[in-house]
């Protein structure tokens, strides 16, 4: 939820400012807006809409450069997407300027008293508080910029990521983080901030992701000072080498980012077993389950916690924890989680999962968790992200930087490192014998190619996507390990076509559903061979009767449900536990052509962001 950017070195900060917003994008995209330092004065510009029409107004409006700039693309929280709640945010006094990602709860206390000393305020936003707030620090005070940024930061409750500049220090950004990520790309002689480290990847690959509760003054030609906001107290920064490369952040020919993702998915599985499972020799090696393997095996229960697509992933991971390792296994929404006093004991292992590990529910849940005495155990994408150093241990995914809003293969890849959690905690608690063991990773290794496989159906998805695209309503069903399938083929339909599709176990269509049932209504239906295949026949009969229009995902060579079905999408043939991997793909692939023919923005689909930083 909101990207933030900011440069201060020898280039002109503009062009990287403003490609940093584009690549930053992703997180919020209701406004946006950037203010450079040209060696005299701050010049800002802002306005709703998209980066491209910010861009579109500067090249009016900005006839200057510099080599200071902050820049934000937002998704609105508080007041409405419009020019003046746009960021940056001036202060009063017009000297001041802040760009902001999360949210300062106490915001209107705050307000009230600075408008009792002679504040006004323009926009209907808490950052435009926030500004005022180390403004009227300063005044009072007569502390320099990062003192009052710091002072003002302790009077506040909330979450944030900021960046600061102050016209009459036009030699450095103070910026500060508590819940929402902010890292510092480390140059020779020039830095950069951001919301994460694609803005600034192509200068350098040497950054400082700050921990929450830090905040750094970063110095023209005197470099970067870090101490924690509440005790003031010195900390010595670690700089890390990253391993992203540009390629990973870019398009590479295809038309949106969600294909691109979606077609990396054979890679990224392989990736994300690659180094830990050597299939043929029996060996799963991850550390982050070596190092607790007693802690992890012996809970009385592993409570999974997630939020949207990688809440699916953890409802396929039940069934196979409960398969395979056999741990009582609970799959929580965090955002339920957190508010409902829930029963938590040490023997609970909770797992989070998380694409962005920045989703502010999902910490919660992880925090409370802790607090009353569970082992966190975290599975995210994002190397650095909140979740991964909130979490006791944890295994990252690899899946590579998922820009599109979308999750694909997030997902698929969610899954594989939590089969890999359950196979390897199977082996040690003796709960499956050394050939299911060494069959499952055998077969988890033919799966990349298998995607592949399904990938090459492309043309013909697009066909059915072109039949029922005008769709209003679509109903998804799956059983067993697709019933999360059927869930998240739905979820995929409704983020970027914005067509109603609700996702059921096949098997409660009888308990209700059914009455929706009729010539209009497209069912897609997961009846790979291994998975209750009768009874998801007769379910197929079920509405066939009804008229019911049928798109099947079959295991290859299926005759029954060819004859029953109007279109079927055959899948090859994998173990049911591995066939979510498979049958995801075509769910993917049939979304995303709906939303393109439809003219939809695939890859920032409305309303949405990438990375759920708020509650
Ligand atoms: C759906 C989607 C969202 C995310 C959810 C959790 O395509 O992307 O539902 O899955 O916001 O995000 P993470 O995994 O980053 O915690």
């Amino acid at each position: 939820m909101c990207g933030i950017v900011g440069y201060i070195g020898h280039r002109d900060a503009y062009p990287v400012v403003l490609k940093g917003l584009q690549r930053l994008e992703y997180r919020g995209y209701d406004s946006a807006g950037i203010v450079l330092y040209d060696d005299k004065d701050l010049k800002l510009s802002k306005t709703k809409g998209k980066v491209a029409d910010l861009k579109a107004k500067l090249e009016q409006e900005i006839s200057t450069n510099g080599n200071l700039g902050i820049g934000h693309t937002r998704w609105a929280t508080h007041g409405q997407p419009n020019d003046v709640n746009s960021h940056p945010h001036y202060s009063n006094s017009g000297d001041l300027v802040i760009v902001h990602n999360g949210i300062i709860e106490n915001y209107d206390a705050l307000k009230k008293e600075l408008k009792t000393r002679g504040y006004k305020f323009h926009s209907d936003t808490d950052t435009e508080v926030l500004v005022n707030l180390i403004e009227d620090v300063q005044v009072q005070e007569g502390v320099k910029l990062g003192k009052a940024v710091q002072i003002a930061l302790n009077q506040t409750v909330g979450a944030y990521a900021i960046a600061v500049v102050d016209k009459k220090k036009p030699n450095e950004i103070v910026v500060a983080r508590l819940g929402s990520p902010l890292a510092i790309g480390v140059g020779e002689d020039e830095y950069f901030v951001a919301s994460d480290a694609s803005p600034f990847i192509e200068f350098t690959n040497n950054a400082i992701y700050l921990e929450d509760g830090e905040m750094a003054v970063v110095r023209r030609g005197k470099g970067v000072k870090v101490r924690k906001i509440k005790d003031d107290a010195l900390v010595d920064p670690y700089v890390q080498e990253l391993q992203l490369n540009l390629e990973q952040i870019e398009k590479g020919g295809y038309e949106h980012f969600m294909l691109k993702e979606i077609y990396e998915q054979p890679n990224a599985i392989k990736d994300t077993y690659r180094g830990r499972m050597l299939a043929n020799k029996g060996i799963v090696k991850m550390a982050g389950i070596d190092d607790n393997i007693d802690r992890i095996a012996n809970a009385k229960r592993i409570l999974i916690v997630a939020c949207g697509t990688s809440w699916h992933a953890g409802l396929v991971a039940e069934y196979i924890f409960e398969d395979l390792a056999r741990i009582p296994v609970e799959v929580e929404y965090a955002s339920e989680f957190r508010y409902r006093n829930p029963i938590i004991s040490e023997n609970d292992v909770i797992i989070a999962i998380s694409q962005s590990g920045e989703t502010a529910d999902t910490m919660a849940a992880i925090k409370l968790a802790k607090e009353k005495g569970a082992f966190a155990f975290g599975v995210c994408n994002v190397v650095g992200s909140s979740i991964s150093r909130e979490t006791d241990a944890g295994a990252y995914t690899h899946a590579g930087p998922e820009i599109g809003v979308a999750s694909t293969k997030a997902f698929t890849t969610q899954i594989t490192v939590l089969t890999l959690m359950a196979l390897k905690l199977g082996k040690y608690k003796g709960t499956i014998s050394n050939t299911t063991f060494m069959y499952h990773l055998q077969e988890l290794n033919t799966i990349p190619d298998k995607v592949e496989m399904v990938l090459q159906n492309n043309e013909h998805i697009k066909a059915i996507a072109d039949i029922y695209k005008n769709a209003r309503n679509c109903l998804y069903l799956g059983r067993g390990f697709n019933f999360p399938v059927a869930l998240e083929g739905a979820l995929k339909l409704k983020e970027i076509s914005y067509i109603h599709a609700e996702g059921y176990p096949a098997a409660e269509m009888k308990h209700g559903p059914i009455a929706l049932i009729d010539e209009q209504m497209p069912v897609i239906v997961i009846a790979t061979r291994k998975g209750h295949y009768e009874k998801v026949v007769s379910n197929i009969q079920e509405i066939k009767s009804r008229k019911g229009q049928i798109i099947a995902v079959v295991t290859e060579g299926d005759e029954e449900v060819r004859d029953l079905a109007d279109h079927v999408i055959e899948v090859p043939e994998s173990m049911e536990s591995l066939s979510p991997l498979l049958t995801t793909i075509p769910l993917q692939l049939l979304s995303y052509h709906i939303a393109v023919m439809l003219g939809k923005n695939v890859d920032q689909p409305r309303n949405l962001a990438k990375s759920v930083t708020v509650e």
